[in-house]
C-alpha cells in the first residue's frame, strides 16, 4: 500500500473516530450532567401548545429533582484500571464498538439513580436482586416500581407515564447499556462473593442522574483484574 494512500486512511479513520465518539458518547459531560428539567416529551395530550425551548415548558406540578453535576472522572472513580484495556487504551479507540466506555443512552422513563440510591437510601439489592438471571428479569419490573410509585409522585409526567406502562401491562423496554457479545460470559454472584464491588466495574452508579457505561468491558480489563487478583485467565473461564 502507498504511504499516501495509507495515511489518507488513518486520517480517515480518526475522523471516524472523532465522529463516531460524539454520536454516541454525547455531549460531553458537564452538559450531560447539567440538570437541565427538559420539555416532558411523550406526557399525554398535552401538545396544543408547541413548546420549544425547556424555559417556555409549563413547569408540571411537581418538580423534579435532579442530580448535583458532578465531573465524570468522579462519576468513574473506583473503577479498575480506569476501566480500560491497558494504559494505551483511550475510548476513541472503541471504532468498531457500538457501546464504548462513556455509552449512555436515553432510557424510555428518566430513572435516576441518585435520586432513588443516594438521596432516598436504596440498596442496589433492592431493585438488582436477580443479578445473573436474564438482562429483564435483573432490571426491575413496573409492578415493583409502582409498589411505591402507586403512592408516590403520582403528579408527576415521569410516574404518569410509568402507570402507563402499569396499565397497559407493557415492560418497559430499558436500553442495555452493559452488555457483553455472546461469546463473552460473565457471572456476577461470583465477582460478588469475592468482594468485588458494583463499583469496579459499574462507577459511582448512585451519583448518576442517568445511567452510563463506566468501562470498556472489553477483555484486557477482565484479564487485566484476574491476574491481580489470582482469578482464573483461561480461555474457558468466560468462553465456552
Ligand atoms: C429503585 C430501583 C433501583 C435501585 C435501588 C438501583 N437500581 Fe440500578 N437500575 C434500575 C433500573 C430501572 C435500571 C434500568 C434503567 C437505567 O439504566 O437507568 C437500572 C440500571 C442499572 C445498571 C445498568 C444496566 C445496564 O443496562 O447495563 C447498572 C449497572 C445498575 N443499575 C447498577 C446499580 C447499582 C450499582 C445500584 C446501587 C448503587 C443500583 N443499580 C440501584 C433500578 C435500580
Ligand atoms: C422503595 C420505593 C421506590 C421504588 C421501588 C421506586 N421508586 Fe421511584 N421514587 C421513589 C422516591 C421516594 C422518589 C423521590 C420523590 C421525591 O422526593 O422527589 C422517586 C422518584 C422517582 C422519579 C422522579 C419523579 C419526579 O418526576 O420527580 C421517577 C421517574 C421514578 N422514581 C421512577 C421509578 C421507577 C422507574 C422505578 C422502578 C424501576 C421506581 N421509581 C421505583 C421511591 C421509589
Ligand atoms: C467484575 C465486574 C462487575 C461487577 C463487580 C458488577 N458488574 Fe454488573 N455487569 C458487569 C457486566 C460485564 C455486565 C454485562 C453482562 C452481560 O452482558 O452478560 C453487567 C451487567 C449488569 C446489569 C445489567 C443486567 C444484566 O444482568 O445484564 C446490572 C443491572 C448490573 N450489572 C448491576 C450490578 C450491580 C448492582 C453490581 C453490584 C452488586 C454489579 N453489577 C457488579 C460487570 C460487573
Ligand atoms: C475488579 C476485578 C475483576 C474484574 C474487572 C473482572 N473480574 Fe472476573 N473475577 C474476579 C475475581 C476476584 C474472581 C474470582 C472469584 C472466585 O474465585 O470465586 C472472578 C471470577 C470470574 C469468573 C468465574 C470464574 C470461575 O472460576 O468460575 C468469571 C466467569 C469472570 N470472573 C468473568 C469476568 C469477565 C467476563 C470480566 C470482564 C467483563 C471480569 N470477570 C472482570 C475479579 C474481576
Ligand atoms: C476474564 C474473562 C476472559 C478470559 C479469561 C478470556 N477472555 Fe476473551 N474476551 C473476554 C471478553 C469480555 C471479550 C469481549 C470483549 C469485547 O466486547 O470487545 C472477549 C473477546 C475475545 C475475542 C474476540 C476479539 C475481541 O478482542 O473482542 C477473542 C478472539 C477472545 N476473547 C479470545 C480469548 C482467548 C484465546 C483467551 C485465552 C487466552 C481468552 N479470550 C480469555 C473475556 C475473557
Amino acid at each position: 500500500m502507498n504511504s499516501k494512500f495509507f495515511w489518507s486512511l488513518i486520517f480517515a479513520s480518526a475522523l471516524g473516530a472523532a465522529a463516531f465518539t460524539y454520536s454516541t458518547v454525547g455531549p460531553d459531560v458537564s452538559d450531560a450532567q447539567t440538570p437541565v428539567e427538559q420539555a416532558p416529551t411523550a406526557v399525554a395530550p398535552v401538545t396544543t401548545a408547541p413548546v420549544t425551548t425547556a424555559a417556555a415548558a409549563p413547569t408540571p406540578s411537581s418538580t423534579r429533582v435532579v442530580a448535583p453535576a458532578v465531573p465524570r472522572s468522579e462519576l468513574y472513580a473506583g473503577v479498575w484500571n480506569g476501566g480500560q484495556a491497558a494504559s494505551w487504551d483511550i475510548p476513541e479507540m472503541d471504532l468498531f464498538s457500538p457501546h464504548p466506555q462513556g455509552y449512555k443512552p436515553e432510557q424510555p422513563i428518566k430513572f435516576s439513580h441518585w435520586l432513588h440510591v443516594e438521596k432516598n437510601g436504596m440498596e442496589c439489592q433492592y431493585c438488582h436482586s436477580g443479578i445473573n438471571k436474564s438482562f429483564y428479569s435483573t432490571i426491575p419490573s413496573v409492578e415493583s416500581c409502582m409498589g411505591c410509585h402507586a403512592q408516590v409522585k403520582t403528579d408527576s409526567p415521569e410516574i404518569i407515564k410509568l402507570k402507563k406502562y402499569y396499565d397497559e401491562k407493557q415492560p418497559i423496554e430499558w436500553e442495555p447499556v452493559n452488555n457483553l457479545p455472546e461469546h463473552a460470559h460473565f457471572n456476577h454472584e461470583r465477582h460478588l462473593k469475592a468482594g468485588v464491588g458494583c463499583q469496579s466495574c459499574h462507577g459511582q452508579i448512585q451519583k448518576m442522574e442517568v445511567v452510563e457505561k463506566a468501562s470498556s468491558l472489553k477483555m484486557g480489563f477482565c484479564v487485566d483484574c484476574h491476574r491481580h487478583k489470582g482469578a482464573s485467565i483461561d480461555c474457558t473461564t468466560c468462553h465456552y
